[in-house]
Parts: C-alpha cells; sequence; structure tokens
C-alpha cells in the first residue's frame, strides 16, 4: 500500500498480514454482532457544526485524563493477545503511546508480562485487572502492578463471563497457535508475522502462565476465563479489589445510569462507558448512545470516559463534545500494529490527532477542553426516547 492516510487504511494492511485467526479475534463482536456494528454506525448519526470566519489559530489538544496530561484525550485501551498481534506487541504499543504523550492500559490477558513491558518504558502506564474468583491471584497481580510502578489500576466489570463470539471458537483460538492445516495454509502467506514471533520469546499470556496454579489450558482463553473470572462479582467485591489498589481506579464497561451512579459512589476516579467493543452483551444500545445520559448524572462526580466504535478523530471529537473527558481506542491500534508493528501504533495515533485537530478547526474551536454540545447536531431522540 503506497500511502496511508486513514485508520481503514492500516486495517487493510493488518487484514494481509496477521494471522486470521488473530484478525477475527480483533474484527469482530459477540453472536449477531449487532452492537459491534452500532458502535460504529452510531457516530454517523451524529453531525458537526461548522463554524467560519474564527481565528483558528494556535490550536492545542492537549488535556488531562486521571490528572495526568496527555497530547490528546485518547488512551490506549486494554486489548488481550496484543503479543500476537505482532512480536512483543505490548511492549510497541506501550512505547508508541509513550512517546506520543498518551497513556497505555495493559491487559491482564497480554502476552508480554507487566515486568517485561515496565522494562520497556521510562513512565508508567496503567494496568487492567479482571476480578477472578481468586483474591490470592488478585492480591499478587495488584502488587506486581504496583511494583512495576502503574499510575492507575482499570478494573473491568462487563466481563464476569465471555460473551461468545463464534468465530474464535471455529478458529480455534490459542496463544500460540495451534498448528493445524488451516492455520499452516494461513501462515504460508504471513511469513513476516511468523518470522517475526520466531524472534520472541513472549508467545504466552505473560501474567498468567507460572503464576497460577491448576489453570489446566493457559492457552485458551475461553478455558481460563470459565474457570478464573468470577461470576460473582458484585459492588463490594469491586471495591474490595479497589482497597487492594489504594491509588487511581477506572471502572471500565459501565453502560447503564444506575451502574454509574454506583460506580461514582464507590469511590472510582473514572468510568469507561463501555460495552467492551460490542464483544459481551449483543444488543445492547452503542457506548456513543449511553454517553450523554451518563454524563448528565456522574459527569460532575468522576470522569466519565467512553470507548468502543472509535475509528477517527472526529469520532474523538463527537465523544468529548458530547461530554467525555477521554475516550480509549482498541481496535484502531490495533489495526496499526498488526499492520506495521509500532510504527504503526504511531501512525494510527497520527492519523487520529490529525483528524482531531483538523476537525476542531472546522468546528471553530480552537481548545480540546471547549468543545462541547453546541458543536454537535444529534438526532432526536438520540440518547433518549427508549420504552
Ligand atoms: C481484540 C480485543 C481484545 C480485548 N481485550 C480486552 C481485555 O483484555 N481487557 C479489557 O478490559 N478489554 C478488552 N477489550 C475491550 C477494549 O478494552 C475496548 O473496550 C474496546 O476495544 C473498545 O472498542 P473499539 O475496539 O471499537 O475501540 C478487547 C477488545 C478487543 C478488540
Amino acid at each position: 500500500m503506497a500511502t496511508i492516510t486513514c485508520i481503514d487504511d492500516l486495517k487493510q494492511l493488518y487484514r494481509r498480514r496477521v494471522p486470521r485467526m488473530f484478525y477475527d479475534y480483533a474484527e469482530s463482536g459477540s453472536w449477531t454482532e449487532q452492537t459491534f456494528r452500532e458502535n460504529v454506525s452510531d457516530f454517523s448519526r451524529i453531525h458537526l457544526r461548522q463554524r467560519v470566519a474564527v481565528d483558528m489559530t494556535n490550536r492545542s489538544t492537549a488535556t488531562t485524563m486521571l490528572g495526568q496530561d496527555v497530547a490528546m484525550p485518547v488512551a490506549l485501551a486494554p486489548v488481550g493477545l496484543t503479543g500476537m498481534q505482532s512480536a512483543d506487541g505490548e511492549i510497541k504499543a506501550a512505547r508508541a503511546a509513550e512517546r506520543f504523550g498518551v497513556p497505555f492500559t495493559l491487559s491482564t490477558m497480554s502476552i508480554c508480562s507487566i515486568e517485561d513491558v515496565a522494562e520497556h518504558v521510562s513512565k508508567p502506564f496503567w494496568f487492567q485487572i479482571y476480578a477472578l474468583n481468586d483474591d490470592d491471584f488478585n492480591r499478587r497481580i495488584i502488587d506486581r502492578a504496583k511494583a512495576a510502578g502503574c499510575s492507575a489500576l482499570v478494573i473491568t466489570v462487563d466481563l464476569q463471563i465471555l460473551g461468545q463470539r463464534h468465530k474464535d471458537l471455529k478458529n480455534g483460538l490459542s496463544a500460540p497457535p495451534k498448528f493445524t492445516l488451516p492455520v499452516l495454509l494461513d501462515l504460508a502467506t504471513k511469513w513476516r508475522w511468523g518470522f517475526e514471533m520466531l524472534g520472541t520469546k513472549r508467545r504466552f499470556f505473560g501474567n498468567i502462565v507460572g503464576h497460577v496454579e491448576g489453570v489446566s489450558d493457559p492457552s485458551s482463553l475461553s478455558a481460563w476465563t470459565a474457570e478464573k473470572f468470577d461470576p460473582a462479582l458484585n459492588w463490594d467485591r469491586i471495591r474490595r479489589l479497589m482497597d487492594m489498589w489504594g491509588g487511581k481506579v477506572v471502572l471500565k464497561g459501565v453502560l447503564d445510569v444506575e451502574d454509574a451512579e454506583r460506580a461514582a459512589e464507590i469511590g472510582a476516579d473514572a468510568i469507561v462507558v463501555s460495552n467492551h467493543g460490542g464483544r459481551q452483551l449483543d444488543g445492547a444500545p452503542s457506548s456513543i448512545r449511553m454517553l450523554r445520559p451518563i454524563v448528565d448524572a456522574v459527569g460532575n462526580k468522576t470522569e466519565v470516559w467512553m470507548d468502543s466504535g472509535i475509528r477517527s478523530g472526529q469520532d474523538v471529537l463527537k465523544a468529548v463534545a458530547m461530554g467525555a473527558r477521554g475516550v480509549m481506542i482498541g481496535r484502531a491500534y490495533v489495526y496499526g500494529l498488526g499492520a506495521m508493528g509500532e510504527a504503526g501504533v504511531t501512525r494510527a495515533l497520527e492519523i487520529i490527532h490529525k483528524e482531531l485537530d483538523t476537525t476542531m478547526a472546522l468546528c471553530g474551536e480552537r481548545r480540546v477542553t471547549e468543545l462541547g454540545r453546541h458543536n454537535l447536531l444529534v438526532p432526536r431522540g438520540f440518547s433518549d426516547g427508549w420504552e
């Protein structure tokens, strides 16, 4: 591909370069994928107010998230198996984020371990934890994140059990992949990926393997999830995890006003309005639709962020103008990583930044912190009118 101008170009390249199993793992939602699709399509229902003859000089996309300076209101979301999209993928993404000046969140289900990533960056990153039914493991992993200098704990609250993605079951998703005939045929055309993967030792769940006893098959995400994730999670247990951590906490995966109120009540420093990129409850509304009522309910008590469906700087602007303090991106950076490694993550961030900056200018705004609902034309009934 000659020139990469948008996130979709990175996605096309990613599709050509990364084994089908891992492309499908990222590029799918649960069951019918209704929520996965609507996360993206609902952004295009919102329009922007074009303003003219406004001084557009000296623009700034800088702001803060959790009190931390960020070059734009975008953080890299926790994404499991990132090190299968590109060898040492978590390290590459963390470095690209650090250089760009945006936060990186490491998933519990990463390939590179917390310690691996910490060794390769110079500033603190955030760590995402899934609440497990094993307090001993919870405590140990939280202690490891503290020892590695992580500056915030992102507790994911929308995955007590795993939503079903048909393709993962059909593809036999595992890390590393099992060498069946279809996998080998696919790998024959993805030689660059295979070559780089042979050059690293990081091919298993780095935070899990060697740290958990009694898990029969840690190569399989669904097997481990079924055994260890906590179907009995409740607000008391979330509060217990927050106490174990004792620092800044983000609760990720809130999509309902009542839950947002509970999250604010127990003292979350930020919440992420999210449906897990359409990977959990298929049929749930898109995150961008639920953002406004949640901001109205708790925006003065906690930072409200959102994720799911962001593929451009225009999407970032729409979310921020709707009231989000910041957003997280998942697939948009994974496409870049799979396409071009660390440089691809940087490219994804550059694209989103340029789009955000230019869109801001054409909306007649100079500061990302001054965006608001006055910049948007939202169709009537977009966020309400449910029965
Ligand atoms: C391939 C993939 C793996 C993910 N793994 C995790 C994870 O380990 N922990 C987590 O909290 N969220 C995980 N998520 C959800 C993301 O953090 C984020 O909510 C979602 O990607 C946002 O939607 P977007 O991809 O449309 O930006 C994952 C998402 C994808 C696409």
